[in-house]
Formats: C-alpha cells, structure tokens, sequence
C-alpha cells in the first residue's frame, strides 16, 4: 500500500445515540494509528454528535440530493452536510442504485454537488452475482465508473472510489485476492486516462464486502487495494478497529 491506508465505517442505517460510545471508542484507538486514516459515515441524524464527540476521525454521509437547496422533502444537500460537519460522502453505493434507482449520471450530479460544496467523494462501484458469472465484471464496472465520475480538474485530489462486488456486500463472502487485484488494476487504469498518470495513480481504491478483522490483512495487501469500506464489522469499535490494525502492521511490514 504506498499511500496511507484509509478505512472507512459505512453504518448504513444503524445507530442511535447509544452508538456515540463506540464512535468515541474509535476514535480513542484512531490515535494510536496514526499510519492509518479512519472515518466514519453514521446516519445524518448522528452526524453532527459524532463529529463533534470524535473529533480526530474524518466523519461523512451516505448520499446527498444533487440540488443545493429548495423543495426536496426528506432530502439533504451536500453544503447542509459540510455544515453539519461531513467531510465526505459516500455515492453510487449499490443499495442506493438499486433501492433508489439511482442512475450513473444521478450519482455523477450528486458527485458535483459535492465538490462544489468543497467535500470529499467515496465513489462506489460494482457487479451483481450474474454479472460476474458472465465474465463481464470488469467491463461493467469501468463503464459505471465511467458514467459516474466527476472529471472536474480538482475532481482527483477529492476522490476515492471503492470497489464493492455486491454480492459480496453482507453475506459473509468476500471476494478473493486475485479477483479484486484484477479489477483494482483496472480501476486504476481507467483513472489514469481519466486524471492523468500523476493524479490518477494518488487516488485510493478501496475494497469493500464482508470485510472483517480476519480478512483485512489478507485483502488489505492485495496490488491496488488502499483500504477498506466496512459495513457491518465497523458497527463496533472492536471489530472495526482489528481491520485498522491489519492496515497499520501492513504498513509496518
Ligand atoms: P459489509 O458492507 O462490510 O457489511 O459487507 C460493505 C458496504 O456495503 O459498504
């Protein structure tokens, strides 16, 4: 991993304010990992009181409305997360894409929005189960990101994009070594025509998909993987912070 590693807490929709507790936990353990980026994207109902109690740790969102502001019940805009202390949002996440309907040129927008309102981007990517069993993986996932991402000059210093295969998101079946190296290989191709050789080569690709304390050290030293997007193994401080420390003794090795 030549850059700093950088793991990412995606809690979904779980957490209520007894959560600040292992938000404060992470936090605390964060401190002593100063070799690894840890950040957090809690609900935006915890947002504010996890920034404001986990002071070290990057907080982010999930998603944000593309617009920046007007009538758009139940939306929020990225300047009102900036406000609220986000640092960063995650986009095009597959739950999103498919429960939403979120198209490639809707996560594009939002990605925009984002910048706009000076924030950090993680873009999310992936293939389903049949897409993989056709042998297109690769194809589909440079097309999404493709269709995805923001080509704004400042676009690659504010980006991460991770890789999450969705089927292996929540099921206990991550994806093996060889598979994500392939298509991180990819990835990084495509963001070298899409940013240059210099900036394309700085942006982190993230793996994600039942990613755990156990796994971490195993994937984390994959070529191209430069961290982790967690979903249920970031929803404790323990199991969490096990994956920063794979990232950090790797970085030691
Ligand atoms: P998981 O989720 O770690 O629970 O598989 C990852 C994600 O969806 O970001």
């Amino acid at each position: 991993m030549p850059q700093r590693p950088y793991i990412v807490g995606n809690w979904k929709m779980n957490g209520t304010r007894a959560m600040l507790s292992e938000a404060r936990a992470i936090d605390r353990a964060a401190q002593r990992l100063m070799k690894v980026e840890v950040a957090v994207a809690p609900p935006y109902t915890l947002l504010h009181a996890v920034h404001r109690e986990a002071a070290q740790i990057a907080v982010g969102a999930q998603d944000c409305h593309p617009g920046q502001e007007g009538a758009h019940t139940g939306d929020i805009s990225a300047g009102m997360l900036a406000d609220a202390g986000a640092k960063f949002v995650i986009l095009g996440h597959s739950e999103r894409r498919e429960s939403h309907a979120e198209s490639n040129s809707c996560v594009q927008e939002k990605a925009l929005a984002a910048l706009d309102a000076g924030m950090r981007i993680i873009m999310c990517c992936g293939e389903a189960d049949k897409i993989r069993q056709s042998g297109k993986a690769e194809d589909f996932v440079i097309q999404q990101l493709r269709e995805s991402l923001p080509t704004l000059e400042n676009a690659a210093e504010n980006l991460t994009v991770a890789y999450e295969p969705i089927w292996a998101i929540g099921t206990g079946n991550s994806a093996t070594v060889g598979d994500v190296s392939a298509m991180h290989t990819a990835i990084r191709a495509l963001l070298v025509e899409l940013y240059g050789v210099e900036e394309g080569a700085e942006v982190r690709i993230l793996y994600g998909g039942s990613v755990n304390p156990e796994n971490a050290r195993e994937l984390l030293s994959a070529d191209e993987v430069g961290g982790a997007l967690v979903g249920g193994a970031s929803l404790t401080a323990d199991s969490f912070m096990g994956i920063a420390l794979a990232a950090a003794e790797i970085q030691d090795s």
